[in-house]
């Protein structure tokens, strides 16, 4: 069992007018922790989030120019996959790789994808040697964070990365990534995710949430309920929230 850590307090929530301005915010942040990692540690790992929010974050960030950050020091992971192919509609890393990792310069080498196109054991296993594997690679002690920066989204049922209330997945101790079974309205099922051990390796994590439908499921998570996955996950140094104003109930 991964040894308690403090975590890095109460959640900040910062609250935007539009998903624009927040998208905007969220780059900035994302900038900002990618240039602290690498001047701490030379490197920077981030953890990608999933579903449709990321979109426009990923713009800003093309938008800020391919030299603007240093992508080729850059570690690319992903919190969670659907069990799909990269070329499907449905694959978070296809739609990081369309709307950001071909359009800046982080060497391929270091985008460590998951391979919903396996049999999910099979792929969760591989993904979780695949992050021991650059834990190694990066020198990473057993107490210290392997992100640098772990974005986050969430979902109406207060789910987050792939991680749904109610789910065995919730009470694994020590494997970093499980396939999982999202509920049955919601496709697809098949899923591949970080679980809470891995997610407690993050320096940073930055959550995204905008649109009405996620107000009560936002509310409670920033109060710690631990009855949805989203109020479970904090990072070591700082939580940050970034919200819309009908995400926030404002
Ligand atoms: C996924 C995600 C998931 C997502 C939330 C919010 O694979 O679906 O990782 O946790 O972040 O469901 O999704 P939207 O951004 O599409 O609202």
């Amino acid at each position: 069992m991964a040894a308690p850590h403090t975590d890095g307090g109460a959640p900040e929530t910062v609250v935007h007018a539009d998903a624009g301005s927040l998208a905007e915010d969220a780059a900035t942040r994302v900038a900002a922790a990618m240039r602290a990692a690498v001047a701490a540690r030379g490197r920077c790992v981030l953890a990608l989030s999933g579903g449709s929010t990321p979109r426009l974050l990923h713009a800003r960030l093309v938008a800020m120019g391919a030299d603007a950050l240093p992508w080729p020091r850059t570690f690319v992971t992903f919190g969670d996959e659907r069990g799909v192919p990269p070329d499907d509609a449905a694959s978070n890393y296809g739609m990081a790789r369309d709307t950001l990792l071909a359009h800046v310069p982080v060497p391929e080498t270091h985008v460590l994808r998951m391979e919903g196109e396996r049999p999910p054991a099979d792929a969760a296993e591989r993904y979780e040697a695949a992050l021991r594997a650059l834990a190694l690679r990066l020198d990473v002690a057993d107490d210290d964070a392997l992100f640098d920066l772990v974005l986050l989204g969430v979902g109406a049922d207060g789910h987050t990365a792939s991680l749904f209330p109610g789910s065995p997945a919730l009470d694994e101790g020590a494997r970093w990534v499980l396939d999982v079974q999202a509920p049955a309205d919601v496709a697809p099922r098949d899923r591949l995710t970080l679980t809470f051990p891995a997610l407690a390796r993050a320096r940073e994590v930055l959550v995204l949430a905008t649109g009405a439908a996620k107000r009560d499921a936002v509310a409670r998570a920033i109060a710690g309920d631990a009855a949805l996955p989203a109020g479970r996950v904090r990072g070591r140094a700082r939580t940050t929230w970034l919200l819309d104003r009908a995400a926030a109930g404002a």
